[in-house]
């Protein structure tokens, strides 16, 4: 029997951590900033050496891009400095760290799905506050997987599919961006994947990086069509537009179509295409 640290566990795929680990043979820890500050080296020391820990899935993060620009240290502190220490304890411990990165890490300048070989180059605050995480994690020398996701969404927290959803339903007209594409993550899936390599201990043996969203490709535009074609809005006109309407100091990539080869080679995984899941998704907001 396992045991199993989730930190910031009452995020996105934290919630989801929790639903899908429910039937589990193991023993599973949920915590956020308010039972475990991963930015507190000593407490990290102190409950993982405590309940014998295994496994940690860090699913804490400060995922708020804008914000990240204005206040790069407070990113830094929870993006970069706490998987260090989150790693340091995981070393200490002989125990295995579950690290949550993403698609930001990359400059978004290619035209072919990114592996996990291609150069990164994160264009703002919050992909270098990650990517800064990614090698601490690498260089801390403990066991580690790391995820990189994209677009991620949910019926917990906030996100892109519950703000159109509420913008479909209240306007005539949105212009949402078709110059930015990618691939939506439903974060159950993300979940149900990670629940799964640790339950099985497929985790051992496959330190490394690796990529997983959905399958498929979309811009934002036509994720947007599709959450409200789902939701049977059909009394909002959605019309594609340039990122350059919407001014922002953050400057998001481009293109950031993750290659998922690598992750379904490794773990045997059939992941839903972004359509499947998110039909799933408002489903169950429904
Ligand atoms: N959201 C996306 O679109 C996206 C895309 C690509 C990759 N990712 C990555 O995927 C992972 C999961 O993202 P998510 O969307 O589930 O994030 P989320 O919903 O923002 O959840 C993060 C959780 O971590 C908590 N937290 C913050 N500081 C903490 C601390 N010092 N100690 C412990 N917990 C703390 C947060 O609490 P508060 O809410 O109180 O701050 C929140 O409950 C992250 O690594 C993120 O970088 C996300």
């Amino acid at each position: 029997m396992l045991n199993i640290l989730v930190t910031g566990a009452n995020g996105q795929l934290g919630n989801e951590m929790r639903l899908r680990s429910a039937t589990s043979r193991h023993n599973w820890l949920f915590t956020d900033v308010a039972e475990l500050d991963i930015t507190d080296p000593q407490a990290v020391n102190r409950c993982v050496a405590a309940n014998r820990i295994d496994v940690i899935v860090n699913c804490a993060a400060y995922t708020n891009v804008d914000r990240a620009e204005e206040d790069e240290a407070a990113a830094d502190r929870i993006n970069h400095l706490a998987p260090s220490h989150l790693a340091a304890a995981a070393r200490t411990a002989g125990a295995t760290l579950i690290h949550v990165s993403t698609d930001y890490v990359f400059p978004g300048d290619a035209h072919r799905p990114y592996d996990e070989q291609q150069p990164t180059a994160p264009l703002g605050a919050y992909g270098r506050t990650k990517l800064a995480g990614e090698r601490a994690v690498e260089q801390s020398g403990c066991s580690s997987l790391i995820f990189r996701t994209a677009w991620l969404y949910s019926p917990f927290g906030n996100n892109f599919v519950k703000t159109m959803l509420r913008l479909t339903a209240e306007r005539d007209t949105l212009n949402v961006v078709f110059d930015q594409v990618g691939t939506p993550t439903y974060a159950g899936d993300l979940a149900e994947a990670i629940c799964n390599i640790v339950e099985t201990e497929r985790y051992k043996g496959r330190e490394g990086i690796y990529h997983f969203s959905n399958e498929g490709v979309c811009s934002w535009y036509d994720f947007a069509v599709e959450i409200a074609r789902l939701a049977g809005h059909t009394g909002c006109d959605i019309r594609p537009c340039h990122s350059s309407e919407f001014p922002s100091k953050t400057q998001r990539p481009a293109y950031s179509v993750l290659d998922k080869t690598k992750v379904k080679e490794a773990f045997g995984l059939r992941i839903p295409h972004w359509r499947e899941s998110l039909a799933n998704c408002i489903a169950k907001l429904q």
